[in-house]
C-alpha cells in the first residue's frame, strides 16, 4: 500500500491530509492491511477528550505476540529477530531467529501459567537488557497479563512504588546485571523492595552474573530449570483491542511516578507502523536502537515495534563508555547497522571524545540515524550529522512521549528536509496544535507556544493505572478538548515543528519569555563547553534571571573562568540578546542526570534558587554526588 512507501514531501502532504480529512479510513486501511486479527472491529475509533475516552479498533480480537512472532514463522522462521550484544565484547554475540524466539516466549509463556498468573495480573519486570527481558515482555502478552517494567537502574523504593501501585502478583528479575566494568545486585535491590510489598508471592530469577544470591523459600525460583521443562507450544490468549498490554510509569512534575496504560491494538498498529515509515526499514536491514527496555522508546522501538514488522532488532547489554568510548561505533560496524536510534545526550557524551574512535570504523552501513528523548542541540545535530552521519544520512529527530505510545513528529528519511534541531513534520495522523497561555489556537506558521494534540491517534495512553482522574487533569483539563503535551513548540515558516522543551523550563526575564532550549544551544556552542542547563531564579527588578550551569570540555587547558563566562554571555548577546545574557554562571564537572539522561532541572532550579531545604528525593539519579558539589560551589 502506498503509505508505506511515501516517496517524496509531496506525497507525504497528500497522504497527510488524507489522514487528517478521514482518520476512520486512514487507520483502517493500516490495520487491515498489515495484521493478523482474529476477529475485525466493530468501530474504529469513539473518543471523547472531555471525560477522556479513548478507544481504537473496538470489538477486534488478537493477540500481539502473533503479529510479532507466529505470521513470521513461514517467511522469516529462520531470520535473526533479536541479535544480543553483550556487555563484555569479549562474549560472543547471541543471533536469536524467529523461531526461536517464537519457542522461548512459548515456553515462559508456560512457566507464568504454570506460576499462577492469568489474564489481566500484573507482573513487574526488573530485569537488564538481556534476551529473557524482551522474552518476558512476550511471554506476557502471550497470555494476556500486564507487564510493568521498571528500568534496573531504579532504586528498591522506587521499584517497590510501583509495585504496590499496580498491584504486581510476580517480578522477574535476575541475579545481577553488568554495566560496563561494574555489576549491579538486581536480586538484592528486589529483596529489598519486597520488604513492602505483600502481594507478590513469586520472584523468578534469571541467572545472568553468577552472583551469590539469597533465594527464599517458595516465594523465589530459578527461571531457567522452569524454562527446560516448560512445553513449547502456547496458544495465543484472545485479547480484546482495548485490553491493557502493559503499565509503564513517568515521573510528573509533581507527586508519584504515573502507570500510564498502554492498550492492546492501537498500541500495535501505531508503533508497528510509525516503526516503518520513520526508520524505512528494508527486509534486510539490521536495526539498532540504544535505549533501555525500561524505558518507553526500548518497549516501542526495540520490541513492539520491529518485531511486528519481522525486523532484525539489536539488544546491546553495555554502556557506550566500556570498555571505551568507541563501544557504539564498533557496535555498528560489527553488526552492519542500518538504521542507528539514540539520545543527545550520548551524541553528547561521544561527541566529546577523541575523534580517532569514529575514524578508525566502518560506519558505511548506515542509512538513517535517529534522535530521541530531548531537544537534540545544534551542535549535537551537526556532529551526528557529519561525524556519523557524513553528510549522507539523514537524522531523525523524534519527538514523542511515553504517553503517545509512538513517535508523533519526525522527519520521514529521503523525504523529508531535515533542519538542524527540527523534530519537522507531524506523522501521518498526527493532528499538532500550537496554543497560547488561554488555550487559543494559533493558526499558520511562525508561531510559538505550547503543543496539544486535537485528535486521538491509536497509540496514546489510555488512563494512568488507579488514577483515571489525575489522567484527565494532567493531560486533558489544561486546554479544553485537546492533549496537552506539556512541551513548548514552535513552527516555522513552512510548518516545521520545534521542540522548545518542557514548558516548565521557559523563564520570564524582564517580561520576555526565554526558553531555555536555545540559550542552551548558544552555550554549547563556546569550543570550551560540553553542556550547560538555565534555570530561572527570583530577581528584585526582573522578575527573574537566569542562572546557567556549565560543564566544560576536558581539553587539557585551563581557561580563566572568568573570561569564560564573558565569552559565554557574549555568545548569548549574539545568538539570541541581551536580553538573554546570564546573571550567573557556575562552572561544574556535571550536571544532575535522571537514569534516562535527562538534566534534572528541578534540582538545578531549587539551587539556583538558593532553597536547598527541598530538592525532594535525589537518590534516583544517576550521578546524586554531582549535587552536593554544585551545592558547595554554588554562585
Ligand atoms: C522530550 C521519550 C525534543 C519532550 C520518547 C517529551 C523531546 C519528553 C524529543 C518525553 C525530541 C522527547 N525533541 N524533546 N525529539 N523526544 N522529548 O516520556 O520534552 O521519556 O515531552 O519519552 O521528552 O519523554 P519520555
Amino acid at each position: 500500500m502506498s503509505n508505506y512507501s511515501i516517496k517524496n514531501l509531496e506525497e507525504y502532504y497528500q497522504v497527510y491530509r488524507k489522514s487528517i480529512r478521514e482518520p476512520e479510513n486512514f487507520w483502517e486501511e493500516i490495520a487491515e492491511e498489515h495484521f493478523l486479527w482474529r476477529k475485525k472491529w466493530n468501530n474504529v475509533l469513539s473518543w471523547d477528550f472531555s471525560t477522556p475516552q479513548i478507544k481504537w479498533f473496538e470489538g477486534a480480537k488478537l493477540n500481539i505476540t502473533e503479529n510479532c512472532l507466529d505470521r513470521h514463522l513461514i517467511n522469516r522462521g529462520d531470520k535473526t529477530a533479536i541479535i544480543f550484544e553483550p556487555n563484555d565484547p569479549a562474549e560472543e554475540a547471541q543471533h536469536i531467529t524467529y523461531t526461536q524466539l517464537h519457542e522461548r516466549v512459548c515456553k515462559m509463556a508456560n512457566v507464568l501459567k504454570d506460576q499462577g498468573i492469568k489474564k489481566g495480573d500484573r507482573v513487574c519486570v526488573y530485569l537488564p537488557m538481556i534476551p529473557e527481558l524482551a522474552i518476558t515482555l512476550m511471554a506476557c502478552a502471550r497470555i494476556g497479563a500486564i507487564h510493568n517494567v521498571v528500568f534496573a537502574g531504579f532504586s528498591a523504593k522506587a521499584v517497590s512504588t510501583r509495585i504496590i501501585d499496580s498491584d504486581c502478583k510476580m517480578v522477574i528479575t535476575a541475579d545481577g546485571s553488568f554495566r560496563g566494568n561494574k555489576s549491579i545486585d538486581l536480586k538484592g535491590i528486589v529483596d529489598e523492595a519486597l520488604q513492602d510489598c505483600e502481594l507478590v508471592d513469586k520472584v523468578l530469577v534469571v541467572k545472568r552474573t553468577n552472583a551469590d544470591v539469597t533465594m527464599v523459600e517458595k516465594r523465589d525460583v530459578w527461571l531457567q530449570p522452569l524454562m527446560d521443562k516448560a512445553s513449547s507450544d502456547c496458544k495465543a490468549e484472545l485479547m480484546d483491542a482495548e485490553d491493557p498490554l502493559f503499565i509503564l510509569y513517568t515521573s510528573g512534575s509533581t507527586g508519584k511516578p504515573k502507570g500510564m496504560v498502554h492498550t492492546t491494538a492501537g498500541y500495535m498498529v501505531y508503533t508497528a507502523y510509525t516503526f516503518k515509515n520513520v526508520f524505512q526499514y528494508k527486509e534486510n536491514d539490521v536495526y539498532w536502537c540504544t535505549a533501555d527496555i525500561g524505558w518507553i522508546t526500548g518497549h516501542s522501538y526495540i520490541v513492539y515495534g520491529p518485531l511486528a514488522n519481522g525486523a532484525t532488532t539489536v539488544m546491546f547489554e553495555g554502556v557506550p563508555q566500556y570498555p571505551d568510548f568507541g563501544r557504539f561505533w564498533k557496535i555498528i560496524e560489527k553488526h552492519k547497522i542500518n538504521q542507528f536510534y539514540t539520545a543527545p545526550t550520548a551524541i553528547r557524551a561521544l561527541a566529546k571524545q577523541n575523534l580517532s574512535f569514529v575514524e578508525n570504523v566502518d560506519l558505511s552501513s548506515i542509512k538513517v540515524l535517529g534522535s530521541v528523548g530531548e531537544p537534540i542541540n545544534e551542535e549535537a545535530w551537526h556532529w551526528y550529522n557529519d561525524i556519523i552521519g557524513k553528510g549522507k544520512n539523514p537524522i531523525v529527530d523524534t519527538w514523542w512521549q511515553t504517553e503517545t505510545g509512538g513517535i508523533m513528529i519526525s522527519p520521514l528519511p529521503y523525504v523529508t528536509p531535515t533542519k538542524p534541531t527540527y523534530a519537522t513534520l507531524p506523522f501521518l495522523g498526527v493532528q499538532p496544535a500550537i496554543v497560547n497561555e488561554n488555550g487559543e489556537e494559533l493558526k499558520g506558521n511562525q508561531v510559538e507556544g505550547r503543543l496539544c494534540i486535537k485528535f486521538p491517534w491509536p497509540g496514546m495512553a489510555r488512563t494512568i493505572w488507579n488514577n483515571h482522574q489525575r489522567y484527565k487533569e494532567t493531560y486533558f483539563s489544561t486546554y479544553e478538548n485537546m492533549y496537552f503535551t506539556g512541551d513548548g513548540a514552535l513552527r516555522d515558516e513552512v510548518g516545521y515543528y520545534r521542540i522548545t522543551g518542557r514548558v516548565d523550563d521557559v523563564v520570564i526575564v524582564s517580561g520576555h519569555n526565554l526558553g531555555t532550549g536555545p540559550l542552551e544551544d548558544a552555550i554549547n556552542e563556546h569550543p570550551a563547553v560540553s553542556e550547560s542547563a538555565i534555570v530561572g531564579f527570583p530577581h528584585d527588578i526582573k522578575g527573574n534571571a537566569l542562572y546557567g550551569y556549565v560543564t566544560l570540555k576536558e581539553t587539557g587547558e585551563s581557561r580563566v573562568h572568568e573570561n569564560l563566562r564573558k565569552e559565554i554571555n557574549q555568545l548569548i548577546s549574539e545568538r539570541i540578546g541581551p536580553i538573554a545574557k546570564l546573571d550567573k554562571i557556575q562552572f561544574t564537572e556535571a550536571l544532575p542526570k535522571t537514569r534516562s539522561g535527562k538534566i534534572m532541572r528541578r534540582i538545578l532550579r531549587k539551587i539556583a534558587e538558593n532553597d536547598m531545604s527541598n530538592l525532594g528525593d535525589t537518590s534516583t539519579l544517576l550521578n546524586p554526588e554531582v549535587v552536593k558539589d554544585i551545592i558547595d560551589q554554588r554562585l
